[in-house]
């Protein structure tokens, strides 16, 4: 079913992890198709270019620091939210890191541990706190990755994992409500975190994130493709 675009128009949307990669894309996207954004990162610096782009676009648009490993930046960051819109109509929930790769008996438990709270508890938090803030009817989109409990993936891999299980979980709980929570797998697009897991790959093979939006562009405008998607498979932008 093909979805009205049109009906981002307005729509007020949290993105994280919106300085660069595909967050970036993402943002930049919905402010062509008139969304209000508020875009996280980890400092506001990082959120300057972006920022000009989306309002060059016309976008109105709110920069918002987050920081997922540190629970007092989530909770500030939710109530600077709540304090500049009354409601939400979507969520992007896509920053992330690495963390420590390779065979998990092999893996340094600190690295996880902080990797696992930038990629999974630190996203539970925040989707806890945004809870009341989310509208009937929004929706909620989770990044995840074919690495999801892929072997060799260390970190990563447990956190996309748990991402997915959050997503799966938030899906039915949240069912009453409305609210569609899908998981959107982007696949190999080009950015930091790609060259960082890939640094032999020519970056020219691998498509740009503007190129791999469009399921996430879906869901925020009324669509509902299911728990889980992997954009590759849903064309281009
Ligand atoms: N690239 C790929 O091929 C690929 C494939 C599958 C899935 N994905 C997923 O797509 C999403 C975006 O990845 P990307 O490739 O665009 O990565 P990226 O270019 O490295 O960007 C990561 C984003 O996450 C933010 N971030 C990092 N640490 C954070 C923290 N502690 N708290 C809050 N935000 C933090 C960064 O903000 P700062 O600028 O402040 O650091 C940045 O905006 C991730 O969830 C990734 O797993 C990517």
């Amino acid at each position: 079913m093909a979805v009205d675009r049109a009906n981002l128009s307005g729509s007020r949307v949290l993105v994280t992890g919106a300085s660069r990669g595909y967050g970036a894309a993402v943002a930049r996207a919905l402010a062509l198709h008139g969304a209000r954004l508020l875009l996280t990162a980890t400092e506001p610096v990082h959120l300057a270019r972006v920022m000009r782009d989306c309002r060059g676009a016309g976008a109105d648009c709110t920069a918002i620091v987050l920081d997922l490993a540190d629970p007092a930046s989530i909770d500030r960051a939710v109530e600077e939210v709540g304090a500049t819109v009354p409601r939400l109509e979507g969520v992007v929930m896509n920053a992330g890191i690495l963390g420590p790769m390779g065979p998990l008996d092999q893996a340094d438990p600190d690295g996880i541990a902080h990797a696992l709270a930038i990629t999974l508890t630190g996203p539970v938090r925040v989707m806890q706190r945004l809870s009341p803030l989310i509208a009937d009817r929004a929706g909620v989109v989770l990044v995840t990755s074919g690495a999801a409990a892929r072997p060799g993936y260390g970190a990563y891999g447990l956190g996309k994992a748990g991402l997915e299980a959050l997503g799966f979980m938030l899906r039915g709980e949240w069912a009453h409500r409305g609210i569609r929570v899908v998981a959107v797998n982007p696949g190999p697009v080009r950015t930091d975190m790609r060259a960082e897991a890939h640094p032999g790959e020519d970056p020219a093979t691998v498509p740009p994130p503007s190129e791999r939006v469009a399921p996430v562009l879906a869901v925020l405008a009324g669509d509902d493709p299911g728990p889980r998607v992997q954009a590759a498979q849903w064309g281009l932008s």
